[in-house]
C-alpha cells in the first residue's frame, strides 16, 4: 500500500451521512487493507464525546450499515484505536487552532508532514467558514498533500455554484477540491466506461445513424423520509438531476478519450454538458414535466403524500419527480432525445439505461413492423446490476413468427461483492485520483442547464405540476411527453416487454 500518511478529518461525524456510509467505508477499506499504513481520522462534531464514546456509535453503526460486519471485537479495536473525536465549533476559531494542534501533534508521531484530507459533511452553509479558517490558519497549505471532499448540494443554482467555487479558490488548487457525486463511484456506472472503450463493437453504433432514443430512469421507492426541510428548497431537479442524471448522461455521450488520465476524462464529460441545448424558458413545457407524490395504498399501506411529509409546506410546490427530454448539439448525437425521469415514490428502486436502436428500414415479416420490438441495450445500474442486449429471433416451431429475447451479463456472475460507492471514491481521494470527481466547470455547465427551468417553473404559473400517485410510475404526462415523438418508456427487463407487444 503505497499511499503516504493521511488524516482524514471528517466534518459533520456525527451526522447521517458518516453514520451510514462514510465510517464504513473507512472499515471496508480497512479490512482490504486498503488505508494508508499509517492513518488517523478525527471525527469532528459540535456535541461533547469522548473518544470511547464516539468509537461506540462507530461500531454500532457498523453493525447497521456497513457491507462487511464486525468479526471480532480486537478487530474493531485496532481499526477504532486511528479514529480520535474532537469536539468542534465551526463558527469559533479556538477549534480551528485545536485542530491545528491535533495535526502537528500526529505528524510528530508519524515522523513526517501527513497528508490532509478535509471530508465537509455538513450543510452547505458551512462551508465557507470552514474554509476560511483552513485558510487562516494555513491547514491545507501543501498542494499536493491536502485535499477537501465537499459533498452536494453543491450550489443552488448556476450563480451560487460560481460564487462557491470562487470561495473555494481562495483556500484550495483546482486539484485540491474533490466535489463528490456518489453516483460516479457506483460499480455499474464505471462499468458503462468499460463497456463503451473496452470493446469494439459498440461503438460504430453508438450515434444518430443506428440510435433512436435514449432513456435514463433514477426512480427511488422511499419518499422525502426525514429530509423534508432539505427537500423543501431542493426538488428533485436540483436534487438528481443536476448532478446524478446528468453525470450518468455524460458517460454515456461522451467520445472516447485517449487516456484514463484525469482531466482527458473530465474534458470529454465537459463537451457534452457544454452541448446539452439550453432550453429556452418558453419551450420549457416543451421539455419538462414535474410532479409531486400523493398519498395512496400501496402494498397494503396507506403511503403519504408529499404534502403530508414532516418539514413540508401544506401548500408546497416542490417537485419531487421530473421527467425530461435533453437534446446534445454535436455530431454524434444530433437529434437524438435522451429522455431523463427521476422520482421519489415510484414503484420500486430502479436506475437504469435504455439504448433504443432505430427499427428496422423494412418488415420481411407478414406481420409488419408493429410486431417487431427495437432492439435495446438495457444498462441496469441497480438494484439489479446487468447488461442486457435485446434482440427479435425466431419462435421455435414450424412457422416463422418471431419473438424478443435477450442476452444478459449479470455483473455479479463474476463477483460476489462490489465496494460501495463511498469506498471507491474515498479511495481515490486518498490516492489523489480526481477522475471521479467533479471538477468545477463540469458542476457550473450542468447548473447553467438546470437553472433556466428551476425559474422558469417558479415564474410561469401555467407550468403545471402533475400530481402522481406513491407506488406508480409518475404522472401521465410524463408518458406524453415521450408519445409526442412515438416512444414510450421502456421496461428494463423483457418480460414486461413482451406482454406490451
Ligand atoms: C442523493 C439524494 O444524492 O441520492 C437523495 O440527495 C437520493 O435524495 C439519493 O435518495 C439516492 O442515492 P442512491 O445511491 O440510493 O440511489
Amino acid at each position: 500500500n503505497t499511499i503516504k500518511p493521511t488524516i482524514i478529518l471528517v466534518f459533520g461525524a456525527t451526522g447521517d451521512l458518516a453514520k451510514r456510509k462514510l465510517f464504513p467505508a473507512f472499515y471496508n477499506l480497512y479490512l482490504d487493507g486498503r488505508m494508508p499504513e499509517k492513518f488517523e481520522i478525527i471525527a469532528l462534531g459540535r456535541a461533547k464525546n469522548s473518544d470511547a464514546i464516539y468509537r461506540s456509535h462507530v461500531s454500532d453503526n457498523l453493525t447497521e450499515f456497513s457491507r462487511n460486519k464486525i468479526a471480532s471485537k480486537k478487530e474493531f479495536e485496532q481499526f477504532a484505536s486511528h479514529i480520535t473525536y474532537l469536539q468542534n465549533d465551526i463558527d469559533k476559531e479556538e477549534s480551528y487552532l485545536l485542530m491545528k494542534q491535533k495535526l502537528d501533534a500526529i505528524d510528530s508521531s508519524f515522523g513526517e508532514r501527513a497528508n490532509r484530507l478535509f471530508y465537509l459533511s455538513i450543510a452547505p452553509s458551512f462551508i465557507e467558514t470552514i474554509s476560511n479558517n483552513i485558510k487562516k490558519l494555513n491547514l491545507a497549505a501543501n498542494p499536493d498533500q491536502d485535499r477537501i471532499i465537499i459533498e452536494k448540494p453543491f450550489g443552488y443554482d448556476k450563480n451560487s455554484a460560481e460564487l462557491l467555487n470562487k470561495l473555494l479558490s481562495k483556500t484550495f488548487d483546482e486539484e485540491q477540491i474533490y466535489r463528490i457525486d456518489h453516483y460516479l463511484g457506483k460499480e455499474t456506472v464505471q462499468n458503462i466506461l468499460a463497456f463503451r472503450f473496452g470493446n469494439s463493437m459498440f461503438e460504430p453504433l453508438w450515434n444518430r445513424n443506428f440510435i433512436d432514443s435514449v432513456q435514463i430512469t433514477v426512480a427511488e421507492e422511499v419518499g422525502v423520509e426525514d429530509r423534508g426541510g432539505f427537500y423543501e428548497g431542493a426538488g428533485a431537479l436540483r436534487d438528481m438531476i443536476q448532478n446524478h442524471l446528468m453525470q450518468i448522461l455524460t458517460m454515456v455521450a461522451m467520445e472516447a478519450p485517449t487516456s484514463l488520465q484525469a482531466d482527458e476524462i473530465r474534458n470529454r464529460k465537459a463537451d457534452v454538458l457544454k452541448a446539452i441545448r439550453r432550453i429556452k424558458p418558453e419551450e420549457v413545457k416543451h421539455y419538462t414535466v414535474r410532479g409531486q407524490y400523493e398519498k395512496a395504498l400501496v402494498k397494503g399501506k396507506t403511503i403519504s403524500g408529499y404534502l403530508q411529509e414532516k418539514g413540508v409546506d401544506e401548500n408546497s410546490n416542490t417537485e419531487t419527480f421530473v421527467a425530461m427530454k435533453f437534446y446534445l448539439d454535436n455530431w454524434r448525437w444530433q437529434g437524438v432525445p435522451f429522455y431523463v425521469r427521476t422520482g421519489k415514490r415510484m414503484q420500486e428502486k430502479q436506475s437504469s439505461i435504455v439504448i433504443q436502436f432505430k427499427p428496422v428500414p423494412h418488415s420481411t415479416f407478414s406481420f409488419g413492423k408493429e410486431g417487431m420490438m427495437p432492439n435495446r441495450l438495457i444498462i441496469n445500474i441497480q438494484p439489479a446490476m446487468d447488461i442486457r442486449l435485446q434482440f427479435m429471433t425466431k419462435k421455435p416451431g414450424l412457422s416463422l413468427s418471431l419473438k424478443p429475447a435477450e442476452m444478459v451479463f449479470d455483473y455479479f456472475s463474476c463477483s460476489t461483492q462490489s465496494p460501495e460507492a463511498y469506498e471507491t471514491l474515498v479511495l481515490d481521494a486518498l490516492q489523489g485520483d480526481p477522475t471521479l470527481f467533479m471538477r468545477s466547470d463540469q458542476v457550473e455547465e450542468a447548473w447553467d442547464v438546470v437553472t433556466t427551468i428551476q425559474e422558469a417553473w417558479e415564474n410561469d404559473q401555467s407550468l403545471s405540476l402533475h400530481k402522481y400517485e406513491a407506488g406508480g410510475w409518475g404522472p401521465e404526462a410524463a408518458n406524453e411527453l415521450l408519445a409526442r415523438q412515438g416512444h414510450s418508456w421502456a421496461s428494463n427487463t423483457l418480460n414486461e416487454e413482451v406482454e406490451k407487444i
